[in-house]
């Protein structure tokens, strides 16, 4: 289970805090939604739970706990250690994060060279495994290949692959399939739907896009200006929201696709 109580995030450099003030629980098993306007801190909470936080040009406050064990405030080769093998994250653009001069195989397996003491063939094993339950099709072939030779939802469940290949038990996405065209983007939902319901594997789903949200989340978050300002079920504040700016969220979206849910 991850527990944030009361975060708060300044960078140096700005004058109000990015993040200011949050607390929320995302069950083991559970997928959360976290939306918002762009600039409201959903990926400065991401970040502080990836320890990807720059430290020095911020400071911060609050608790953020998995399973019991502090994120936020522990050593940097602590965390290293926690987040190679307990948290996994996948980010927006999947060519930004892959390296492209290394052979996708060897960046999905890069967490088991780093953290495990598994042989090569063993991590390739693992590699293949991988890659197969995130529907990758012929990953021998795919293994070899560098990511510019892969399209972009490959890419993004290559991603996935390297980001669940320690089998996490919390996975963080930070729009992950807002590069991605509307069928690949549902394609990568379903997926992540299979993976939390055979892995129960618990999430943090980021996202602009409250309609995806509804898709994949049973609850929501939703931030503005670095505050959460209303969370719940989802079809429950779908149907009834309270917050004049999540109201504006569902306004925005077309009612044709409102009614269909897709
Ligand atoms: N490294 C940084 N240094 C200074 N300010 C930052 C840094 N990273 C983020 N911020 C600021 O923190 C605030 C929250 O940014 P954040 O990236 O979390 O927004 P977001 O909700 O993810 O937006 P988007 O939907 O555009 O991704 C913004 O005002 C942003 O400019
Ligand atoms: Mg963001």
């Amino acid at each position: 289970m991850l527990v944030i109580k009361d975060l708060h995030v300044k960078f140096d450099n700005r004058d109000r805090e990015a993040v200011a003030g949050v607390s929320l629980t995302i069950e083991d098993g559970e997928i959360l939604g976290l939306v918002g306007e762009s600039g409201s801190g959903k990926s400065v909470t991401a970040m502080s739970i990836a320890g990807l936080l720059p430290r020095k040009q911020c400071t911060y406050s609050g608790d953020i706990l998995l399973d019991g064990q502090d994120l936020l405030h522990a050593k940097r080769s602590d965390l290293r250690k926690i987040h190679g093998t307990k948290i996994g994250v996948v980010f927006q653009e999947p060519m930004s994060s892959m390296d492209p001069l290394m052979k996708v195989g060897e960046q999905v397996g890069e967490a088991l060279r780093i953290h495990t003491k598994l042989d090569r063939q063993a991590r390739k094993d693992k590699v293949i495994k991988a890659m197969e339950s995130v529907e990758l099709r012929d990953p021998e072939a795919v293994y070899d290949k560098y990511p510019h030779e892969l399209s972009g939802g490959m890419q993004q469940r290559a991603m996935i692959a390297a980001a669940i290949i320690t089998e996490p038990s919390l996975l963080l996405l930070d729009e992950p399939t807002t590069a991605l065209d509307v069928t690949i983007q549902a394609q990568i939902l379903e997926l992540l739907k299979k993976l939390n319901a055979e892995r129960k594997m618990s999430m943090l789903f980021i996202s602009h896009n409250l309609n995806v949200v509804r898709k994949l989340c049973r609850k929501v978050a939703v931030m503005q200006k670095g505050c959460l300002v209303e969370e719940g079920l989802t079809d429950e504040i779908f149907l009834n929201p309270q917050h004049p700016y999540t109201k504006r969220l569902i306004d925005a979206i077309p009612t044709r696709i409102r009614k269909e849910g897709s």
